[in-house]
């Protein structure tokens, strides 16, 4: 059924695929037309620029005989060579209308289901037992969880790895304090979700009590050992842990459950085996009485060769050993051929020697391959790390607290006619928005300011704008009681109409640069565009009280940027109240 898998969309791609041929024939060589969006036609290709140099003619004259060769005529209602050689083609009514048409009745509104689907692994969120989830974690978890939503939606296998920090000597001392504290009481303490306090109060005994010390490294002997009671209640800090991360997941509308916890210590029994045949395939050194790989890659800054360390002096396995394991664990058992890698930037070093070394071990070869999807951090408003008012990092569930408050409060003064219970509920889906928006519309290498007063504001490239714009659409059906006609003649004589037409049609494009690129500050982009284009459309041309068949078009027209804009929101993880 071709409407499940949906049908290429792409006007740059159609129109590439005509200029292409005539092009080739002119050059004797294959060329890519390079065609793009212009402001003096629709489209526009400069390639017989670039070719003049190369085949030793005008560019007027290569431009003007790849106008007679190529076969446009059903695609473009005029064709120019215009100043040195662009080859200017504006679109035809009846190829946009048709287009649009298509889309209309498309379920996946122009993007199809991929043609190589694959398994693709996203290490995402990864926070750690014990410790409260801060800022810190918020782009790793919302950038995540955008990928896998996008990457299931275009038909890969899509495995969501939380690579929970539940392994490690911190461990002596939390489960030393357990004890100290009691079981019931402890777990009284961590369900409250004061998990920060828990470990503080263990990290202060830690550095002021020796004997302290010396139990909890006895105590990660014990834990290492498989001791009983030790692992009873390192379950018990783990256990509590997750159903805190379960809860923030569950208010910031992110799709990881508790099947998807892959916490480093599940790699436990795998880290020895990974040791042993880096030393088969003689990859392994001893440095400093550690066991490390040297990959070729990875040189310091003063030239001396880097060390993976992957079996400590003390014999014991670390973050790096762990990595490898789980490299292999997913290609090797889960078979997957891409590695998503969300983690912020300053863990990129670690990341390229990892990979480099799985590679020689032959556990990350074509097609598979590992991509570190890096970003930068979160600054306040004074452009430094964002710090709460005693210094310290901001907790989470503060941060989206007070998100869902200041959102709440501005649904109702926005629209008094809100009840309790649905001012609480746009609050929550403009809030959570706002600040997963926030992170996915800038480009994730950089670093961004949160600016309340910005990404809660109705205008400009905000969530609640595009929220506003969606719900703005509804409201016309709702309150006309209608709906649009799919089958409906597209007219689009107006230049609102052409100009909304083309972002509609541009949707596919879009989201299959994302499947590959992950700079989802493409999609917000294009959402952004589509929304703003939707404006002018609605401020100069009347939908309801336009004579038809051009009402049913512009019905058609409104339902279609409703939808995009929801199923583009949807794969940021945003939600599109009906009303706000
Ligand atoms: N828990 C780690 C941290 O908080 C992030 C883990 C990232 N994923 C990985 N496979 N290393 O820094």
């Amino acid at each position: 059924d071709p409407s499940e898998i949906g049908v290429p969309m792409d006007l740059e791609k159609l129109l590439t695929d005509r200029l292409a041929p005539a092009f080739s024939t002119v050059a004797g060589v294959p060329v890519d037309p390079v065609v793009r969006r212009s402001q003096r036609a629709d489209f526009q290709s400069d390639a017989a620029l670039a070719l003049a140099r190369r085949i030793g003619r005008p560019p007027r004259a290569i431009a003007t005989e790849v106008l007679e060769r190529a076969q446009v005529a059903d695609l473009c209602s005029a064709t120019e060579v215009s100043g040195p050689g662009f080859i200017n083609l504006t679109v035809a009514e009846r190829a946009l209308g048709g287009l649009v048409s298509a889309l209309a009745t498309d379920p996946r509104l122009g993007v199809p289901v991929s043609a190589h689907p694959e398994t693709v692994v996203v290490d995402y969120s990864a926070p750690n037992v014990a410790k409260e989830m801060h800022v810190g974690h918020l782009p790793s978890t919302v950038i995540g969880d955008a990928a896998a939503r996008l990457l299931e939606w275009l038909g890969h296998r899509v495995v969501r790895a939380n690579h929970l920090g539940d392994w490690g000597t911190p461990f002596g001392m939390l489960i030393e304090h357990l004890a100290d504290v009691g079981e019931a009481e402890a777990a009284q303490e961590l369900s409250m979700g004061d998990l920060d306090s828990f470990y503080k109060a263990a990290r202060t005994k830690f550095d002021a009590d020796e004997a302290f010390r010396e139990r909890s490294r006895l105590r990660v002997v014990a834990l290492q050992g498989g001791d009983e009671r030790t692992l009873r209640l390192w379950r018990l800090l783990v256990e509590r842990s997750e159903r805190y991360f379960l809860a923030v997941y569950d208010l910031l509308d992110v799709t990881l459950t508790g099947r998807d916890f892959h916490g480093e210590s599940s790699y436990n029994d795998l880290l020895g085996p990974v040791v042993a045949e880096l030393d088969r395939l003689g990859l392994l050194r001893e440095s400093d009485g550690a066991s490390c790989v040297f990959p070729p890659n990875s040189v310091g800054r003063d030239g001396e060769p880097l060390p993976l360390i992957v079996r400590k002096s003390d014999g014991g396995y670390g973050y790096p050993a762990t990595d490898l394991a789980a490299i292999r664990h997913r290609t090797g058992e889960l078979g997957a051929t891409r590695l998503l890698y969300v983690v912020g930037s300053p863990q990129r070093r670690h990341f390229e020697m990892v990979y480099a070394v799985a590679e020689l071990a032959g556990w990350l070869v074509p097609p598979a391959r590992a991509e570190h999807v890096g970003f930068g951090s979160i600054l306040g408003a004074d452009g430094r790390m964002l710090r709460s008012r005693a210094g310290e990092s901001v907790k989470l569930v503060a941060l989206l607290d007070e998100a869902v408050a200041r959102a709440t409060q501005l649904a109702r003064s926005r629209n008094p006619e809100l009840g309790e219970a649905e001012a609480a509920e746009v609050g929550r889906a403009v809030g959570i928005g706002a600040i997963k928006y926030a992170d996915l519309s800038t480009d994730r290498h950089r670093d961004h300011v949160l600016d309340w007063e910005r990404m809660l504001s109705l205008d400009g490239n905000t969530a609640p704008y595009l929220q506003y714009a969606y719900s703005r659409i509804r409201s016309i059906f709702r309150r006309a009681g209608v709906t649009a006609r799919p089958d409906a003649g597209i007219s689009l004589a107006e230049p609102a109409e052409r100009a909304l037409a083309f972002e509609l049609v541009g949707f596919g494009a879009v989201v299959s640069e994302v499947e590959r690129s992950l700079e989802f500050h493409h999609l917000a982009g294009y959402l952004h565009r589509l929304a703003t284009a939707f404006s002018a459309f609605y401020e100069r041309c009347p939908v309801l009280r336009a004579d038809e068949p051009v009402r049913d078009s512009r019905l058609v027209l409104c339902d279609l940027t409703a939808r995009v804009l929801r199923q583009g929101l949807h794969l940021l993880g945003i939600r599109t109240p009906e009303r706000m």
